[in-house]
Parts: C-alpha cells; structure tokens; sequence
C-alpha cells in the first residue's frame, strides 16, 4: 500500500512571529508536486517544519505519515519514516567527508535498528553505489575525499542534495529550490536524474520559481503559495 504524508491546517511561527496560516496539503507515494510562489511566502518554512527544524515552532495543526504523527518526532526519525529534504541553503560540515557522511546515513536509514559503532553498510558494495551515483549526476570521484560542501560552489552543493537523495531514495523528498544557482548542463544532470529517482515508491515535492526541473518531471499537482498559505 502506498505511503501518505497530509499536512493538515498547519500553522508555524519563527521568532514568535506566524509565518504559515493554515497551509493543507495531500502527497502520496510515487506523485510529483511543484511548489511555487514568491520569495518570502512561506516555502523553506514549510519545508523545515515538516523536517522539524527546532526554530519552526508547529503552533497548530497536524501532520502525519500515514497513521504516524510527526509532532513529537526528531528530524532523524523523521528520515528513518522516509522524509527527506534537500536544503535551498546546504550547511558545510569541516571535516566530515563526504564519503563518510553519506555512509553513515544510509546506515540509519537502512537499518533504523543499529546501534553507532555497528553494522555499517560493507565498504565495498557502498563505494560502488556512491560511484554510480556520482557518474549519473556529473559529480566528480574525488568529492568523495572532500569535507561535506566546504568550498563547494552553489552548484556543486546543490549537486550534493541530490546525491544525497539518489543515496538515501526516501518515500518523500522535499527539493527547496534545488535548481538556483545551477547552469543549464547542471539543471539536465539533476532533472534527470530526478526522473531516474521518481517512480512509485517516491512522492516529490519540487519547491522551484522555474519550470526547468517540471518540464521531465511533470507534477500531478502544482501549488501556489502566497503569505503562508496554499491558494
Ligand atoms: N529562520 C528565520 N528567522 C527569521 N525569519 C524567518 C526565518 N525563516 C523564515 N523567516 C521569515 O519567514 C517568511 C517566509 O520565509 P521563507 O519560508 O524562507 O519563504 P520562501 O522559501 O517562500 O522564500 C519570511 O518573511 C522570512 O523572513
Ligand atoms: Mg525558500
């Protein structure tokens, strides 16, 4: 049966001040959204309240994967319930190599049962996946090596979340503007490969200002939001 994540009259506030007024929406399994709207309408917000950003306080409103209601969930059992979200502004971590950051969320994500210091994915049969991956996004072996985003261009950030999503193949991805800032060879790569990604045990959301990304992937739904809510 396929997975549902409904957002029900969600309300948020950030500094005390309410950003989201009651935002509604459905996303099931393996169905692509596009979320659009101004700058400033309540986008990121969404998304980092759906997360669980510890700074977007839930103030009313509800929101469950299937029976499960996330309000008291961590972020990372909210990724182990199969919600991901690629950032519109990546963090860099000095000194947590890509190699290894990645490895250690699959980890979680596959086996939600281990315990840190055990029951790693065999480097190997990982090395091997990440190289796949990397060669389908245009991403160089050696990023590999790096520090996670430190001295990465826009692109090469952006570039990151979506291996990060390729990796990790969760039931529903959040894409904040994973778009911006990328040239138009780029924006091929990562359409592409959302579409080699998206299938039926992948729901998107494709938070864009562009129809670049909608154009191989065509949502089933596109919504406008406008002062924190969905109109
Ligand atoms: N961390 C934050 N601190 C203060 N204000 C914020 C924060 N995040 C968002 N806001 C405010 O919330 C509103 C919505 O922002 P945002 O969700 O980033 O919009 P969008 O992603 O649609 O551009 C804006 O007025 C913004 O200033
Ligand atoms: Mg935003």
């Amino acid at each position: 049966m396929s997975s549902v994540l409904k957002i029900e009259n969600l309300c948020v506030a950030v500094n005390e001040k309410l950003i989201l007024k009651g935002v509604n929406l459905e996303v099931r399994q393996g169905e692509i959204h596009a979320l659009m709207g101004p700058n400033g309408s309540g986008k990121s917000t969404l998304a980092y309240a759906l997360m669980g950003h510890p700074k977007y306080e839930v103030v009313d409103g509800r929101i469950f994967i299937d029976d499960t209601n996330l309000a008291e969930l961590e972020p990372d059992a909210r990724a182990r319930l199969g919600l991901f979200l690629a950032f519109q502004y990546p963090v860099t971590i000095p000194g947590v190599k890509v190699a290894d950051f990645l490895r250690h969320a699959v980890s979680n994500i596959r086996n939600p049962e281990r315990k840190e210091g055990e029951g790693l994915i065999p480097m190997r049969d990982f090395r091997k996946e990440l190289k796949s991956r990397m060669e389908e996004l245009g991403i160089e072996q050696e990023f590999a090596r790096r520090y996670l985003n430190d001295g990465f261009s826009g692109g090469e950030k952006k570039r990151m979340e979506i291996l990060q999503l390729a990796m990790l193949r969760p039931k529903f991805a959040i894409l904040d503007e994973t778009d911006s800032g990328l040239d138009s060879d780029a924006v091929r790569f990562v359409s592409q490969s959302i579409a080699r990604l998206s299938g039926p045990e992948m729901a998107i959301v494709i938070i864009t200002h562009h129809e670049r990304l909608l154009e191989i992937n065509k949502p089933q739904q596109t919504h406008v939001m406008l002062a924190g809510r969905i109109v």
